[in-house]
């Protein structure tokens, strides 16, 4: 501008004047030019200087709103000298901002797998291990999962959102500890699914440090559950060493913020075998020691010759899938059992079983033989490697779906040995030809038939398979000094 001033007012005299004067006035000029050029560089020098010092970094142009806009607030406050009230009035802005979403996501198709249970946040993933949500985390920017959710019937009447712990919703309760939090697509009144639903859980807790959960909390498409099956609760008890406290969401207003919680929602989701039998350890190790199962003698002594212990357990249910005559397919197993040196066989109505009384039976049983049934579960509180025998109704083969598989899986999951299903293929049929197209709701609860020729002849060759497994890790465990048991299979970490 100044410079700009100059140059007008010289060429303005320049037209104006005589030569003669001119001189003069050029000289005057000049000497007016100079001043006012060093005066116009020092001003520059100094505004460019003043700027510099303000905004070193970026220009003002990138400046978001928001910055402006505290810089704005902390220097008016810095002004009046009152911090405190500028913050109160942002952290209850904080606190009125925490957006609540439903649980249950409608937008997504309910299905297995699906992330529609707070389906606005990512998993994290790590190899061969289930995926799982943490709060709070670095993902999460600090903030802690904050739950309203009350329903039992109606995942979209549930809500999370996200809190800072420094400026919680109004009414929220803090939650001291480590929460868990389970959204399952099943349930957890089927054993089955209860336990495929918690031991991603039992890793989680084995590979983090062994915190103890303070509660749980239990959904089912969003919806609240407040009760598992007492087998699983007893079993997680066990694990914990500790009260399964279920969270109900009874107090205040029924909206909780965790100070620190963990959610699965994918049941096993990615976790891998070796990871699922190590889980399997845990549980199996602390449920005895909980019960104060003791080591059975694994290894007989007759007459000098080393011979293996085989433990037969015959697992009975009443009602629904029972044995139709429990005395043949007892006495079956009993002649074959009788014929291998070593072999002793159990038989035994879960129903008239404690949970102490299960995994005591199950520590001390190579082979068990069940109808399909949640008892069956009891399974994985046997050693490792062990055979399992399975028995179906009739119509179960043609009519059950990929569910009747559940026990094979759990073996696989455990590393149990699962020896084959045997299915009835005899009896009436029960099914009226009206509803042929729902049978399968006659063939559920039926009873078990039996074929002694095959009982007999399978279970001769399971019980032999056993015992030469037996021998073989008798004879390694003798050549070798070390304890083929992992020592620190009942410690975490
Ligand atoms: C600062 O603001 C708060 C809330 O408006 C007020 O209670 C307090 O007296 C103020 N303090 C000063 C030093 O002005
Ligand atoms: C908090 O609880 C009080 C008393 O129960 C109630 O009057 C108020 O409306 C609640 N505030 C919110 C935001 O829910
Ligand atoms: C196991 O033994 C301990 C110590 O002797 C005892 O306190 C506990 O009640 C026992 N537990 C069971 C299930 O018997
Ligand atoms: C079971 O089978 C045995 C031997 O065949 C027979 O004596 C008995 O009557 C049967 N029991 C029932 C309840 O059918
Ligand atoms: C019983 O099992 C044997 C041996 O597998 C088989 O040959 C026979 O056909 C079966 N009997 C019936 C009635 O299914």
């Amino acid at each position: 501008m100044n410079e700009v001033a100059v140059v007008e007012m010289e060429r303005q005299g320049n037209t104006k004047d005589l030569p003669s004067k001119s001189k003069s006035f050029n000289i005057y000029s000049t000497t007016t030019v100079l001043i006012f050029i060093s005066l116009s560089l020092a001003t520059l020098l100094i505004v460019f200087d003043f700027q510099a010092l303000h905004t070193p970094v970026y220009s003002s142009s990138l400046k978001s709103w928001s910055v402006q806009k505290w810089e704005t607030l902390c220097k008016t406050n810095y002004d009046s000298g009152n911090y405190s009230s500028k913050l109160n009035e942002m952290s209850s802005k904080l606190r009125d901002s925490v957006t609540f979403l439903p649980l249950k996501d409608w937008r997504f198709k309910p299905r297995e797998g699906h992330t529609w249970f707070m389906s606005t946040i990512e998993d994290t993933i790590e190899d061969d291990e289930v995926e799982y949500l943490y709060f709070p985390s670095e993902a999460s920017k600090g903030r802690i999962l904050c739950l309203k959710a009350r329903d039992r019937r109606d995942g979209g009447n549930n809500f999370y959102g996200l809190a800072w712990p420094e400026s919680l919703p109004a009414n929220a309760t803090f939650m001291d500890g480590l929460t868990y939090v389970s959204d399952t697509y099943y349930d957890y009144n089927n054993l089955f699914h209860a336990v495929t639903a918690m031991l991603p859980f039992v890793g989680w807790y084995k590979r983090k440090g062994c915190e103890k959960p303070s509660r749980w909390v239990l959904f089912h498409w969003g919806e609240l559950r407040t009760g598992m099956v007492t087998w699983l609760q007893k079993l997680m008890e066990a694990t914990y060493e500790d009260e399964v406290k279920l969270e109900s969401f009874e107090r205040g207003n029924g909206l909780l913020c965790f100070e620190k919680a963990v959610v699965m929602r994918h049941n096993m989701g990615r976790m891998g075998q070796e990871k699922k039998r190590e889980a399997y350890d845990l549980m199996r190790c602390k449920a005895r020691a909980f019960c104060n199962v003791s080591q059975t003698e694994k290894v007989l002594n007759v007459n000098g010759k080393l011979t293996p212990v085989i433990r037969f357990t015959v697992l009975m249910r009443k009602g629904p899938r029972s044995f139709k005559n429990e005395s043949i397919v007892i006495q079956t197993f009993q002649r074959e059992c009788e014929k291998v040196e070593g072999c002793k066989l159990t038989a035994v109505h879960s129903e008239d079983l404690s949970f102490c009384d299960q995994v005591s039976l199950m520590s001390s049983t190579d082979i068990v033989a069940s109808p399909h049934g949640a008892q069956l579960t009891n399974q994985v509180l046997m050693d490792r490697g062990s055979s399992v025998m399975e028995f179906f109704p009739r119509g179960w083969k043609e009519l059950a779906g990929v569910g009747q598989h559940a026990h094979h899986w759990v073996a696989s999951a455990s590393g149990m040995r699962h020896e084959g299903g045997w299915w009835d293929q005899q009896g009436d049929n029960i099914c009226p030809p009206q509803e042929s197209h729902q049978c399968f709701k006659y063939f559920k609860g039926a009873q078990v038939g039996h074929n002694e020729t095959y009982f007999a002849e399978w279970s001769r060759r399971v019980i032999n398979q056993v015992k030469t497994d037996k021998l073989d890790q008798v004879i390694k465990s003798l050549a070798t000094t070390e304890s083929h048991i992992n020592p620190n299979i009942c410690s975490c970490g």
